[in-house]
């Protein structure tokens, strides 16, 4: 038998999974690690964490599913994007990682837009200088750690950093570095005018590959340690959001997903370059060769339903524990006992700033609305619907785009959730369809690996092989207009809110 190893390093944890080539899984494992904020908006990880949670999860997919390491054919990787990983000359982790979610890098994107142009940057990554992306935190080093920034003799992303531990090779692939503002989308290769003109050593960037491609083998150091078998290839594999959308197929233009993990994510397959004017969705390469994708992100989506189980719902977890069931089940049951529109109950998910649509790093979370009356299940469901809002948001700008959405279809954590998938389709007025894959980027990374290593010619073959829709929620009409009716709310408050936003950033 033939077997595909997927690794997504994500943000809540490493998540290794074990499929055969019909796309089954065979084994999983997942191991968490924590987030540190040292200030408000704030976001670091410790490298060393996601490489002991990869090890370990390899050895327990490896125990549990009893498969002998030959049979594994690939390694597909996928993880968080935009993280900046670097590396001194010794391959020394020289500082904490900064993360996608980070936010203190308003400063730096001013200053790369003044550098090399705002249209120019559209014109070569597709992209304004964004808070998120990779380039503002390198420029953010140089300027404040500039005995860090010395140092340096690599930069790396986090999935990267988890190859170059595997394999021993500093690599790369289109899709997650799209994501470092670095890359020329169209030419999917460094831009070595943007690097030139913010004076970054092109020697310290990783080699790129296609996503496809095999990027590296196992060494045999790595191989003793974790049970794989030494040479095994490992694949470029792709940025969370694009190895998750093979995952989800989303490999033909029409269908497009929406993903609610930590960030929450509206992704669509396109054949050519679509920009928008304004840059509140990210274009980037697809995980296919000759393909782009253009996304919506929105922060702080499972993030915000995490943050509110963490804070103030202690006792579900406690009750979960006993039952042995989700915190997020019980959770939810509570929202299913609130009618669509919470009595006028609005939240804002803009607890790490905001991408989509508003580009805002000040932009903080609101809850608008309460009275005496509402309880905490209100509030479970304002936040779900909030985040629901805020996927419209990206939704609606792809429409704008004239990118053709026929229907959607829903992965992540959030995607578990009955109540939160036909909220999507209200919301939405779209069709809502669940597939029977629901590994996400993990899956899509394997699918990769099986692309790259010969076991499916194309992607859309791995994707057409492995890949069946299964669930199917219309929309009702009634319920979309209690929703488009809070939405316009929800839309007027940040345009009320966002000069305020900037003036509690001086209590820091
Ligand atoms: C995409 C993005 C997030 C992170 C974490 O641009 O920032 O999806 O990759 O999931």
């Amino acid at each position: 038998m033939a077997y595909l190893l997927g690794i997504d390093i994500g943000t809540s944890g490493t998540k290794t999974v074990l499929f055969n080539t019909e796309g089954k899984t065979i084994a999983s494992a997942t191991a968490e690690y924590s987030m540190q904020q040292p200030y408000i908006g704030w976001a670091e990880q410790n490298p060393e964490d996601w490489w002991e949670a990869t090890c370990t999860t390899i050895q327990q997919v490896l125990k549990t599913s009893r498969v002998e390491s030959q049979e594994i054919k690939g390694v597909g990787l996928t993880g968080q994007m935009h993280g900046l990983v670097l590396l001194d000359k010794n391959n020394q982790i020289l500082r904490p990682s900064i993360i996608w979610c980070d936010q203190r890098t308003d400063q730096e994107c001013i200053e790369i837009t003044e550098m090399v142009g705002q249209q120019k940057l559209l014109d070569i990554t597709a992209n304004p200088a964004l808070t998120g992306f990779t380039a503002s935190k390198i420029m953010w080093i140089k300027k404040n750690e500039p005995h860090i920034y010395d140092k340096i003799a690599h930069i790396l992303l986090p999935k990267d950093y988890i190859r170059f531990m595997l394999t021993g090779n500093y690599a790369t692939e289109v899709s997650d570095a799209s994501g470092t503002q670095l890359l020329n989308i169209k030419h999917r290769d460094w831009s070595i005018d943007i690097i030139n003109i913010l004076e970054i050593n092109a020697e310290w960037l990783p080699k790129v590959y296609e996503s496809q491609e095999i990027s590296g083998v196992i060494t045999r150091r790595v191989a003793e340690d974790t049970g794989l078998m030494e040479g095994t290839p490992v694949v470029g594999g792709g940025g969370d959001q694009a190895a998750g959308a093979i995952g989800n197929g989303i490999v033909e233009s029409g269908v497009v997903s929406s993903t609610i993990g930590t960030s929450g994510v509206i992704f669509a397959h396109t054949d050519q370059i679509i920009v928008d004017p304004k840059g509140r969705v990210h274009t980037f390469c697809h995980a296919i060769p000759d393909t782009w994708h253009v996304m919506g992100v929105t922060q702080g989506a499972g993030l915000s339903l995490r943050w509110f189980r963490d804070n103030f719902c202690v006792q579900e977890k406690e009750i979960a524990q006993l039952l042995e069931v989700d915190p997020y089940v019980l959770m939810t049951q509570q929202a299913e006992h609130v009618e669509p529109g919470c009595e006028g109950l609005l939240y804002l998910p803009y607890l790490m700033g905001e991408r989509t649509p508003h580009l805002d790093p000040y932009a903080r979370g609101v809850f608008f609305g309460l009275s005496a009356k509402h309880t905490k299940r209100d509030m479970i469901r304002s936040i779900m619907e909030g985040v629901t809002f805020s996927l419209k948001d990206c939704l609606m700008i792809l429409e704008e785009l004239s990118i053709e959405v026929n229907k959607v279809r829903v992965s992540g954590g959030g995607a578990k959730s009955s109540l939160w998938r036909q909220m999507q389709a209200d919301v939405f007025q779209k069709e809502v369809v669940t597939i029977n894959a629901s590994e996400g980027p993990a899956f899509g990374a394997a699918l990769l690996a099986g692309v790259g290593t010969g076991i499916y010619n194309n992607v859309q073959e791995a994707c057409n092989h492995t890949i069946q829709e299964i669930e199917h929620h219309s929309f009702c009409k009634e319920k979309g207009k209690i929703y488009s009716h809070n939405y316009s709310i929800y839309k007027n408050l940040y345009q009320n809110l966002k000069d305020t936003f900037p003036l509690l950033s001086l209590n820091k």
